[in-house]
């Protein structure tokens, strides 16, 4: 039972996937799929989520916006520096959400201090404030973060924090920026400015911590032990370099040693695992094998004594159940026999969520897999569900493919027959010396520009010698990178939809999709 979130044993959980997780190399979501992994925040519990950094770019702007005007009931939270006009696009993009909150962060570490801020002591004290003044006249809570904290002298950081929170400042931020700490400095540094500071019983101290030396999730525990009472995180602990603290880890840490901290959160932990592969499956980055309580080893005894050992009493070697995390009991693999009911359980059994309007397509889109392969696995379902969004305005109607390999010739040719918007559909046609490749500069054709393709993967989504491909792409057009997937019983077809859909993702970017009609006319 969740205490109530004003006690002192509540640990509010912040959530970052969609800003810090966000920033890492690769991770990047288009709207569709950040209101998507929102919504499952929400009904996951957190008790915030950070949306973005309206500032930023008109993307971030936009999804913070869509994001705060969802209903969700979570608190929705923005990120400024603390120049005005942030603080202002903040104002504006979170103008529609119930609960918001305005994030201002400054460093203050010497060396942020002397190198990139080239300010001193107290015109950072004096900068902060002045913006959390500026933020109060349009927000009830305002969180400061003194960026690099970890290096920060304890002496200036308290300074710092008194005079912030005598500005305002409801929620205090002492992040290890670049991941430095040890978990016993961390604590002590936590228990220093809890006892130092003279604040009101509503403000809390929160930790945001990083992963490069693999401490993240020790350290916000130790920041927890010294008094923290929101901690900032991600899912699957994706973030800046090696990462952020993964938020199932330290909820279940909290959770399974009740005993050591005796706290609280509002995380509803069954919807964990669910959350995970989705998060997983909308950033394209894998969750590794041995990774702690969402890894596919996660629950797997391998050794036959822990086998035997968890059949005679499963505590002999499980200090958590499976399915307290949400993983599903058994790999129920359904085919084209299995029915409606079937499906729909298995949908709630994994997690993932179909609006009841959305219901009936995706059964169809199963029973035309179910149709082509023999058994359809959990990670099929997903792929089904959360995989191939097409979000307009190019679809693919076919691919037509010549290959002729020997030993001195490789050398193939692709058609596509593509569609912009509900025109006539035009043929692309394009050579390489694989199909993939021709399907690339046929591709390139429909685009009207080159792409440049920096990796490209495929890898099998379940089991089996029918099993489907995902095809994983990142590939840079215009300048600008994006990342892509697309999974099909053949893998040309997942290669020709995760192609598709970074080219879709261009014309939505660069907003020219007007200008690039006279491409279907020519
Ligand atoms: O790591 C960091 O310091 C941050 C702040 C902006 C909170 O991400
Ligand atoms: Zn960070």
């Amino acid at each position: 039972m969740a205490d109530s979130k004003t006690g002192k044993n509540y640990v509010h959980i912040f959530d970052t996937t969609l800003r810090d997780g966000e920033q890492s190399p690769g991770c990047s979501m288009n709207l569709e799929e950040k209101t998507r992994v929102a919504r499952a925040l929400s009904d996951l519990g957190v008790d915030v989520i950070e949306a973005g950094f309206p500032a930023a770019s008109e993307g971030d702007f936009e999804s913070v916006r869509a994001i705060g005007a969802m209903g969700l009931s979570s608190t929705i939270c923005g990120l400024s520096r603390t120049r005005r006009g942030d603080i202002d696009a903040v104002t504006r993009a979170l103008e529609g959400a119930a609960k918001r909150r305005l994030h201002i962060f400054i460093a203050t570490s010497p060396i942020h201090r002397e190198y990139k801020l080239k300010m001193s002591k107290s015109q950072i004290i004096d900068e902060a404030c002045a913006a959390i003044e500026y933020g109060l006249r349009d927000f009830d809570e305002v969180e400061i973060t003194a960026e690099d904290a970890g290096r920060t002298e304890l002496a200036y950081l308290t300074e710092y924090f008194q005079a912030t929170v005598d500005a305002g400042a409801k929620i205090l931020n002492l992040p290890d920026t670049v991941g430095y700490v040890m978990p016993e400095e961390i604590r002590a540094q936590y228990a220093h400015i809890n006892a130092a500071l003279n604040k009101p019983d509503d403000v809390i101290l929160s930790c945001h911590c990083h992963n490069d030396l693999g401490m993240a999730v020790a350290n916000s525990l130790g920041a927890i032990e010294g008094g923290a009472r929101q901690v900032e995180c991600t899912i699957n602990g994706i973030g800046e370099r090696a990462g952020n603290c993964s938020l199932e880890e330290v909820v279940m840490a909290l959770r399974t040693r009740h005993d050591r901290y005796g706290l609280e959160t509002g995380i509803d932990t069954t919807r964990i695992y669910g959350t995970s592969r989705l998060v997983s499956m909308v950033t394209g980055s894998v969750v590794q094998a041995n990774k702690a309580i969402v890894g596919r080893n996660a629950f797997a005894h391998e050794a036959g004594i822990h086998q035997d050992g968890v059949l005679k009493h499963q505590d002999t070697y499980e200090i958590m159940r499976p399915e307290s995390v949400g993983v599903p009991e058994n790999s129920l693999v359904l085919g084209k026999h299995s029915g409606r009911h079937a499906f729909r359980k298995r949908l709630e059994q994994l997690g993932l969520p179909v609006d009841e309007d959305k219901f009936q397509g995706v059964f169809e889109k199963f029973k035309r897999l179910a149709d082509l392969k023999k058994s359809v696995y959990d990670e099929d379902i997903e792929a089904l569900v959360l995989g191939q969004e097409q979000e307009g305005p190019w679809s693919l109607d076919s691919i037509s493919i010549h290959t002729d390999i020997d030993s001195e010739v490789h050398s193939a040719e692709a058609s596509l027959k593509l569609r912009f918007r509900d025109h006539t559909p035009r043929v692309f046609s394009g050579r390489g010396d694989g199909p993939v490749n021709a399907v690339v500069n046929a591709m390139q054709h429909a685009l009207g520009q080159p792409m440049h393709i920096d990796e490209f993967q495929v890898s099998s989504v379940s089991e089996g010698s029918d099993a489907q491909g995902r095809a994983t792409v990142r590939a840079r057009v215009g300048g600008e990178a994006y990342r892509a997937t697309g999974v099909s019983t053949d893998i040309v077809d997942a290669a020709a939809h995760a192609l598709l859909n970074v080219v879709n993702r261009y014309h939505q970017r660069s907003a020219q999709v007007e200008a690039n009609e006279p491409l279907e006319a020519a």
